[in-house]
């Protein structure tokens, strides 16, 4: 305890700088630490606990000596998803550039919901959108919102959706609110993202909405369906189509899809968490072809451009129909200056992170050519991957290796038990040795190991190092099944 700490300081200058560098300390050393040790967390949930449950202070603290201990206890319990060696769920690595923005966005404390509260976070993030609109290849006039995942983009996404298809059916959402209103229908591959289900269970839809189009082997929406099952239905009607599925990294029929959703008046939403990201590389920019024809897009920036948790954007090409679903207005909320705009008339927060600023930097410290390096690495990475599996007896890889997913079956051949039983035990003998992390997923009715090539530090080392974990773990437990 601090003995000359008053309680109305925050924190002496001294202090803020002691706080400031061992923040800084804790966070080089850790950065460093994790391109070469284990990528798992090492503390038991108890050890865990009992880290962190320390008597709470009495008396105010050095903010210096907090951060130590903060650092301390977390140590044990922090994953590797910022390091090369990991695969699991589909993360990213949140680029240095953008940690060192992020602290500056927490140390100017700025609340980004209004150009008046936060005129430089505001226009960082219009600057930021029309680099992110360039990659992508979208529209320039768009409107867009800063979110925390991709879920929330989805949902910001649907619920302008949701209105506007509404509103073409004479019914003002705004007026009358959900219920009663006519019935809207929602088409999307059996295999959407199970996102897309909560976030279209915030906006009041159910079961009973959801059209579930067939998919093909790699989990890609059927466009024959698709218009089969539209030409069913009068009404209101949105379809979801995917960049990336999360298993095999598929694209959906983009340019089929688009026509239909054309023809029958549909609000056409791609939810792109990482496959968006396919459209800043010209070579990969083909899988994504059709995709520009929607009526929205959700896509992380978390992901595969590394901006440090948690930033996602929804993107919506009609900015009024955006601009209609999300407006935060109230007296006291001073309009914009002419020209600039109010982060919160587009997203579904008032105060907010001013999520611009890690985003302005991480784009400045990769550039064009970097976020295309990286993607095309992480894409060459996956079919090394590939490669280097496929041979080994027992091993199958379920997917058509398109962009940064695999998904690895163990002995295939076995009912479904015994596959399931073998293929954790790889996933589990993987993690013990605890070189590279990786985790599992059903598909196809079969347990697969799921790789997910997203981390900025991923490289052609790291990938053989995992397929050697992976065959010394798979030849051990085939050994001993
Ligand atoms: C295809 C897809 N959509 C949506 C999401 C949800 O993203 P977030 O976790 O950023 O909310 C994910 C996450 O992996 C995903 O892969």
């Amino acid at each position: 305890m601090n003995a000359d700490k008053k309680n109305s300081d925050m924190a002496s200058p001294a202090d803020m700088h002691d706080a400031f560098e061992a923040a800084l300390e804790a966070a080089y050393d850790f950065r460093l630490d994790i391109k070469t040790r284990g990528p798992a967390p090492s503390a038991d949930p108890k050890a865990l606990m009992a880290a962190f449950d320390v008597p709470f202070a009495d008396r105010p603290r050095a903010a210096g000596d907090v951060i130590r201990d903060l650092a301390a206890a977390a140590a044990p319990g922090l994953m590797g998803n910022a390091g090369p060696n990991f695969y699991a769920w589909v993360m990213g690595a949140s680029h240095p550039a953008g940690v060192a923005a992020d602290w500056l966005t927490s140390a100017w404390g700025q609340n980004s919901g209004l150009y008046a509260t936060a005129p430089a976070a505001a226009v960082a993030e219009e600057v930021s959108m029309k680099w992110l609109l360039g990659l992508f290849d979208l529209p320039s006039d768009c409107g867009f919102g800063f979110t925390t995942g991709a879920t929330m983009a989805g949902f910001t996404c649907l619920a302008a959706a949701r209105n506007e298809v509404l509103s073409r059916a004479g019914w003002s959402i705004e007026e009358r609110g959900v219920f009663g209103a006519p019935e809207i229908k929602v088409f999307l591959g059996e295999e959407a993202h199970s996102t897309i289900f909560a976030a279209l269970r915030y906006l009041g839809f159910g079961e009973r909405n959801f059209v579930r189009i067939a998919i093909d082997g790699e989990g890609r929406m059927s466009a024959s369906d698709l218009a089969a099952r539209l030409s069913e239905h009068d009404g209101p009607k949105i379809i979801i189509a995917q960049a990336g599925h999360i298993n095999s990294g598929a694209f959906d029929p983009f340019t089929e899809i688009a026509a239909l959703s054309e023809k029958h008046g549909a609000w056409l939403h791609i939810d792109g968490a990482f496959g968006l990201w396919a459209r800043a590389t010209p070579s990969l920019a083909p899988l994504c072809k059709g995709a520009e024809r929607a009526d929205s897009w959700s896509v992380d920036g978390h992901k595969w451009l590394q901006i440090p948790y948690d930033t996602a954007f929804a993107i919506v090409k009609d900015a009024t129909a955006l601009r209609r679903a999300m407006t935060i207005a109230a007296s006291y909320l001073n309009a914009p200056p002419e020209g600039r705009r109010d982060p919160s008339n587009y997203a579904p927060e008032l105060s907010r992170r001013a999520r611009g600023f890690a985003v302005w930097a991480v784009l400045q410290a990769l550039g064009r050519s970097g976020v295309e390096e990286m993607i095309l690495r992480h894409c060459d990475c996956a079919r090394r991957l590939a490669s280097r599996l496929k041979s080994e007896p027992g091993v199958e890889i379920l997917n058509e290796v398109v962009l940064n997913q695999l998904a690895i079956a163990f002995a295939p051949e076995k009912d479904r038990e015994t596959q399931a039983r073998l293929t954790d035990e790889v996933i589990a003998e993987i993690q013990r040795r605890n070189r590279c992390y990786v985790s599992g997923a059903a598909w196809k009715g079969k347990k697969i190991m799921r790789v997910s090539i997203s981390s900025g530090e991923t490289d052609f080392d790291a990938i053989d190092l995992l397929a050697e974990e992976t065959l010394a773990a798979w030849r051990k437990v085939r050994e001993r099944a």
